[in-house]
């Protein structure tokens, strides 16, 4: 009996030290990026700064900013001097690998789900120590545009016997 209780100890001992041996990493996915944009500096950094609010013909016109767009404009969130950076509210400049503190700002409660795993996607180990990668808000939102359109319905099943567009004939 002895033996089983000096057995069990040991066990449990072993789990703890090798799980407190295990910290908690927390990685996230690399910024969803064009090819050739980054670093925008390769440009940016011998341009001069246009702070108008206008359409953009001679780069980026991909970019149609449909994101509280009555309130702000794109140096909101990219830091004019430094285009390589991203701006939060009191000026302070973080990376695009940290996009997420920006969204943070004023999707307070999202963001709280976020870290805890509750809102978009980690994978990894969920709770305690271990690794977990956390998708970015820009993995699934595109933050120039970042709410969801509805999805195009598919086409409704055919039959082998009907033709591809769906009508017997
Ligand atoms: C290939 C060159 C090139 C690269 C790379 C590039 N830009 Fe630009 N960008 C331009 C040009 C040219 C304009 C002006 C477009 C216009 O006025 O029609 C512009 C305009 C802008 C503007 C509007 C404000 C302003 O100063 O005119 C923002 C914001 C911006 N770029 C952000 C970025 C960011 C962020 C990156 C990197 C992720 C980037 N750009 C990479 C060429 C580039
Ligand atoms: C709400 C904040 C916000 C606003 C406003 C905003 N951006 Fe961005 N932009 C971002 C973030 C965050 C990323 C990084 C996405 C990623 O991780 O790839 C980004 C990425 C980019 C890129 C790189 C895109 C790519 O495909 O690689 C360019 C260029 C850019 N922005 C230009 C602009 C221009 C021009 C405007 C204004 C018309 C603008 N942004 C407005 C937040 C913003
Ligand atoms: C300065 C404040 C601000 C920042 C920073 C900001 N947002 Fe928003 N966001 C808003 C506002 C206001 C709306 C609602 C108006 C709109 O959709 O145009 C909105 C709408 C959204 C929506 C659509 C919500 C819906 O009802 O479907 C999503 C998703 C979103 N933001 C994600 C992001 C992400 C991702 C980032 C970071 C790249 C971000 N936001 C940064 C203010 C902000
Ligand atoms: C793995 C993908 C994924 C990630 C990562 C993600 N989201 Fe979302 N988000 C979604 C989906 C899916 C919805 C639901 C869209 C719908 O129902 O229209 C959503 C909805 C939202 C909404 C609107 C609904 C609401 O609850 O207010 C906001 C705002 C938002 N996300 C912001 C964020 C922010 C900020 C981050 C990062 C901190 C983030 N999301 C990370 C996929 C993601």
């Amino acid at each position: 009996m002895r033996a089983f209780y000096a057995a069990v100890t040991c066990l449990f001992l072993l789990f703890f030290f090798a799980s407190s041996a295990m910290p908690v990493v927390e990685e996230y996915m690399p910024p969803p990026m064009t090819e050739g944009m980054f670093p925008c500096s390769n440009c940016h950094a011998t341009m001069e700064v246009n702070r108008k609010k206008r359409v953009l013909k001679e780069e980026h016109t991909d970019i149609k900013l449909h994101h509280a767009e009555t309130m702000r404009w794109c140096l909101d969130c990219h830091d004019a001097k430094n285009r390589d950076k991203l701006r939060l509210y009191n000026g302070d400049l973080i990376d695009f690998t940290e996009s997420y503190r920006l969204c943070g700002e004023c999707h307070g409660n999202v963001y709280k789900d976020w870290k805890a795993g509750l809102h978009g996607k980690r994978v990894g180990y969920f709770a305690g120590p271990g690794k977990r990668t956390y998708y970015l808000c820009a993995n699934c939102h595109n933050p120039h545009d970042p709410k969801f359109k509805p999805l195009k319905p598919e086409p409704p099943p055919y039959r082998p016997e009907e033709n591809h567009d769906g009508i017997s004939r």
